[in-house]
């Protein structure tokens, strides 16, 4: 029996490009076999070495640039999958499956102001956020840099990655650290309730978060309390990445606009939804 014709959504790139990010990172670029249509910001390849070194089941990165037809990982180095990407050497094969997922809601700037929260390497999703919101999405009003505000937190500034690239594109951006060594000492939502505060921050925006699960828990409940709109890009473990193995569970409410169903994949619904759509 002839075998299965490939996924029209996995081909291989070379890499053409590792560096070093921050304390534990590093931006891997690669060239991929064909042209790439633009890519929303907050979706997602799955990743694999084909050099045996990285694991059976593919990891999840999310598009951190799309430039000069390469696209760029923000990897951090976690265990084995992320290991191997690190290790990786110019010239070497990438097998790609992408883009997937839904990616971020259309940044216009009709509304109010966004407020972009990232913890540590869940800043993944935003350089390539702010460049399509200062652009204009979708045929909307392109964004007034003013009117984007990036909070990034990290338990400290070795793990800001890029911080000086996000700085220079011109939006608002405010470091917070656990350990003071960057920006303000605490969290990031200690951060916004600050700023608010300081009249720095309008009272009514729309957040957008990514990073690890207590920082959008209490994204999701900031946002209850304010009366905020808010979209979280959530990393949960995945295996397929494409809506076939049910390994990437989310919880919906059933009061939310998913209703009870009672999971969504994140793969295929997610990895952003309405922080009121789920549980966390
Ligand atoms: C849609 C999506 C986008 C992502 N984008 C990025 C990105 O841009 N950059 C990036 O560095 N990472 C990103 N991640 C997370 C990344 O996929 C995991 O860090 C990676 O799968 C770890 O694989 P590993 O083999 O190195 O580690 P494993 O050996 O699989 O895990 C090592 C340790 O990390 C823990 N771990 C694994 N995955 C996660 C996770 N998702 N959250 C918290 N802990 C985890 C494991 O429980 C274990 O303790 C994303 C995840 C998703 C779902
Ligand atoms: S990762 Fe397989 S269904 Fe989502």
């Amino acid at each position: 029996m002839p075998a299965p014709p490939p996924d029209a959504r996995s081909f291989l790139a070379e890499i053409t490009a590792i560096e070093p990010c921050g304390a534990d990172a590093v931006l891997l670029r690669a060239r991929p076999e064909r042209a790439m249509a633009p890519i929303r910001a907050s979706r997602f390849f799955m990743l694999k070495l084909l050099d045996g070194t990285s694991p059976l089941i593919p990891r999840p990165y999310s598009i951190y640039r799309q430039r000069n037809g390469e696209l760029e990982f923000l990897v951090k180095v976690m265990g084995q999958g992320s290991r191997a990407l690190a290790a990786a050497r110019k010239g070497q094969e990438l097998r790609l499956i992408g883009p997937l997922g839904n990616g971020w809601p259309t940044l216009d700037g009709e509304g109010l102001p966004w407020v972009f929260v990232a913890g540590g390497v869940g800043s993944a999703p935003f350089p390539m956020a702010i460049e399509q919101a200062l652009a204009g999405m979708d045929g909307r009003a392109a964004v007034d840099p003013g009117s984007i505000s990036l909070l990034f937190g990290a338990a400290n500034r070795e793990l800001l990655y890029d911080l000086d690239v996000l700085r220079s594109t011109g939006v608002r951006v405010h470091a917070a650290t656990d350990d003071g060594s960057e920006g303000w000492h605490g969290n990031v939502i200690e951060l916004f309730e600050a700023l608010v505060a300081k009249g720095e921050l309008p009272e009514e925006v729309r957040l957008l978060a990514c990073g690890p699960d207590p920082m959008l828990e209490a994204c999701s409940e900031l946002a209850e309390r304010r009366g905020l709109e808010c979209w979280l890009s959530l990393e949960t473990v995945m295996g397929c990445g494409v809506g076939i193995c049910n390994g990437c569970p989310v919880m919906t409410r059933p009061e939310g606009p998913l209703g009870a169903w009672p999971n969504a994949k994140c793969c295929v619904e997610g990895p952003v939804f309405r922080a009121d759509a789920i549980c966390l």
